[in-house]
């Protein structure tokens, strides 16, 4: 199973996709986890990439691709994976085409989850004094909720004229949000 799973900052596709990672046995790959840890053990990639997720923009394509790149190659993801995160415009969405195409492995499905504008604000201010993200300051929220709206959320267009696009609500129980992803995906 190859999945993507979209939507807006704090919709809950971390959650959801450490989930269906277990169900479909398939890792689940997040390139704002994978910034996160580079960040953390202050790699040359992680300095790179701070001065961008601090501002809430989006970290250049080239270094996001890549990084991409490498970890489909990985072994674990020979027999399939959820990317969480990525792609974020339409220059990865091209990118990713490209690396499928080259691997021979198209992608199954594109899980959207969705939920309203206020659920959303909630959640993240709540998740910022949980987890203390150096990105969950208001600026920075405003700034990704923005580069969301324009670049991001189009993408689902592309992906429904696919024939590829689920979309779900957000809004309810993890579980039952999860039972009906799974249901919907048809396994
Ligand atoms: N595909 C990508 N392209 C460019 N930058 C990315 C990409 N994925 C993550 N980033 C960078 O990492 C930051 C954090 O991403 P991440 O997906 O963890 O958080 P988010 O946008 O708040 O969504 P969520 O609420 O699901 O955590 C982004 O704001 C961006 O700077
Ligand atoms: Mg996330």
């Amino acid at each position: 199973m190859r999945l993507l799973i979209m939507g807006p900052q704090g919709v809950g596709k971390g959650t959801q996709a450490a989930l269906l990672s277990k169900h479909y046995n398939i890792p689940a790959i997040s390139t704002g986890d994978i910034f996160r840890f580079n960040i953390k053990n202050k790699t040359p990639l992680g300095l790179e990439a701070l001065e961008y997720i601090n501002k809430g923009e989006l970290v250049p394509d080239e270094l996001t691709n890549k990084i991409v790149k490498d970890r489909l190659a990985q072994d674990d993801a020979k027999n399939g994976w959820i990317l969480d995160g990525y792609p974020r415009n339409a220059s990865q969405v091209e990118a990713l085409d490209a690396m499928l195409a080259d691997l021979g492995t198209p992608l199954d499905a594109v899980v959207a989850l969705t939920a309203d504008h206020d659920v959303l604000m909630d959640r993240m201010m709540k998740r910022a004094q949980l987890e203390g993200r150096s990105d969950d300051n208001p600026e920075a929220i405003a700034k990704r909720l923005d580069v969301y709206a324009k670049e991001t959320a189009p993408l689902l267009d592309t992906y429904k004229s696919r024939g590829l696009l689920h979309e779900f609500n957000g809004v309810g129980e993890i579980d039952d949000i999860q039972a009906t992803i799974i249901k919907g995906l048809g396994e």
